[in-house]
């Protein structure tokens, strides 16, 4: 969608139930290069960017077809092993690529991703890494350039623990003659649905979601994997604090409840009552909400730093002071110059956000600048008066799969215009 138009002052109530992870899908879209045979994916969220994953997948030579939320890939006649540049600037996470096509074919080549609104976003815990397991990087005129005669052995300690990086070397240590290690590895749910995949392609991987994975290499994968892609733990989160900023009362549905405990945490304290189901949260506030003194993101099992727009944009509507940390992307604060032109009143301290809440926001037309940033300004306009205009509503589609839809059937005034 171009832009999301958001009448406030609606509580949301009902039901809602989440897509498959944007960020399983996409790591897992990668890994079906590795097998040359056959992927069918359930629950694949049919987002902005799992078309770009299936157009680079396309480009690399992979028949690749999709009916409804199922996607079936072929890689068996891939043909070229250098990712399409246009492609790679739509979505930086295709670096995820490179592990993947190196570990099947011996090279590949894709050009720095570069920076996006969160930050820099370098790759060095990348490329360090495949370069010590016997990967020789070049760099091209941007374009890097891998090479590889055979997977080596060794332990990687990577110097933060690294979703992508995690995910890259796991791709890249698939075929290894022996075991590669990777301490201080991510811990993310989203890394062990990818090892899930894998271990059903017939990769021989231990200790995901600990901060120590061990692949063994194997000769040869299964010709045919089948896979369900796990509930997207961040869109569940942000329906919650959705329900919550409208004082509303709603059950998300089709999620891992075990997940989101951080996010569970602050909004216990904060006032709301959690009701906590096997597959599924039911949220209402218990009564006037309160600040909370301080909050800062960290990478899993603590909170996540893909909901602190999310989080700060709650925070913003309840009376009091609220302090935020982002500790993960240094300039993922694109959303709070919109916030604060919706009538927020939130102060930056390099990554401290000062948040002095209030319950009184007006409707204005503001720019989404990310997809969690975007989310946060649709969270705003569920309660400003009058109307919010959000714009940049590419950016949200990128995570979100029909937010509107969703919100709507919870009692929203929104609807998403194409231009
Ligand atoms: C993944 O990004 C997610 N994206 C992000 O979600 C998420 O915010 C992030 O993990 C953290 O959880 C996907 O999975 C597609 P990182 P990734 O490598 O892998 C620095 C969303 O909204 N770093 O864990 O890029 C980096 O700059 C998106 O869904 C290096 O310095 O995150 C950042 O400050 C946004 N060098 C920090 O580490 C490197 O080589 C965490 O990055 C790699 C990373």
């Amino acid at each position: 969608m171009g832009k999301y138009i958001i009448k406030g002052g609606n509580k949301l109530s009902g039901e809602v139930f989440v897509s498959g992870a944007k960020n399983a899908v996409l790591p897992i879209l990668a890994s079906t290069v590795l097998n040359g045979g056959i992927c069918i994916l359930k629950n694949v969220p049919m987002l902005l960017d799992t078309f770009v994953a299936i157009d680079i997948l396309k480009d690399l030579g992979c028949e690749v077809s999709y009916r409804e939320n199922t996607v079936v890939v072929n890689s068996k006649n891939m043909n070229k092993t250098d990712v399409k540049e246009d492609l790679v600037k739509k979505m930086r996470s295709s670096i995820i690529f490179l592990g993947a096509i190196i570990s099947r074919f011996k090279q590949a080549s894709i050009s720095y991703p570069g920076g996006c609104n969160l930050g820099k976003r370098p790759i060095d815990f990348h490329l360090d890494a495949f370069e010590k397991i016997g990967i020789k990087i070049e760099d091209d005129k941007n374009i890097i350039k891998a090479t590889v005669d055979s997977i080596k052995e060794n332990i990687i300690v990577l110097p933060f623990a690294s979703v992508g990086a995690t995910q890259n070397i796991i791709l890249a240590s698939i075929f290894v003659k022996g075991k590669i290690v990777i301490k201080n590895c991510a811990k993310e749910p989203e890394i062990i649905d990818m090892v899930r995949f894998l271990r059903k392609m017939g990769a021989k991987i231990y200790g995901e979601g600990t901060h120590i994975i061990t692949i063994e290499g194997v000769e040869k994968l299964n010709d045919i994997v089948e896979y369900t892609i796990m509930p997207d733990r961040i869109e569940a989160g942000t329906f919650l604090c959705m329900s919550a900023i409208t004082n509303g009362d709603v059950t998300v549905k089709g999620i891992i409840p075990q997940y989101l405990t951080a996010l569970l945490d602050i909004l216990n304290q904060i006032g709301c009552n959690i009701q906590i189901y096997k597959d599924s949260i039911k949220i209402k506030n218990k009564d006037v909400l309160k600040p909370i003194d301080f909050l800062e993101t960290k990478p899993y099992p603590y909170f996540p730093t893909d909901l602190q727009p999310q989080i700060m944009a709650l925070l913003a509507t309840i009376c009091g002071t609220s302090i935020i940390k982002e500790n993960i992307f240094e300039a993922r604060n694109k959303h709070i110059s919109e916030l604060n032109k919706l009538g927020c009143n939130i102060i930056e301290d390099s990554a401290t956000f000062i948040i002095n809440g209030k319950n009184n926001l007006y409707g204005k037309n503001v720019f989404a600048k990310d997809l969690r940033g975007g989310a946060s300004l649709i969270m705003a306009g569920l309660v400003a008066q009058g109307e919010t205009i959000v714009q940049g509503g590419c950016y949200i589609d990128r995570g979100y799969e029909n937010i509107d839809k969703k919100l709507s059937l919870l009692g929203a005034n929104i609807k998403g215009l194409k231009d």
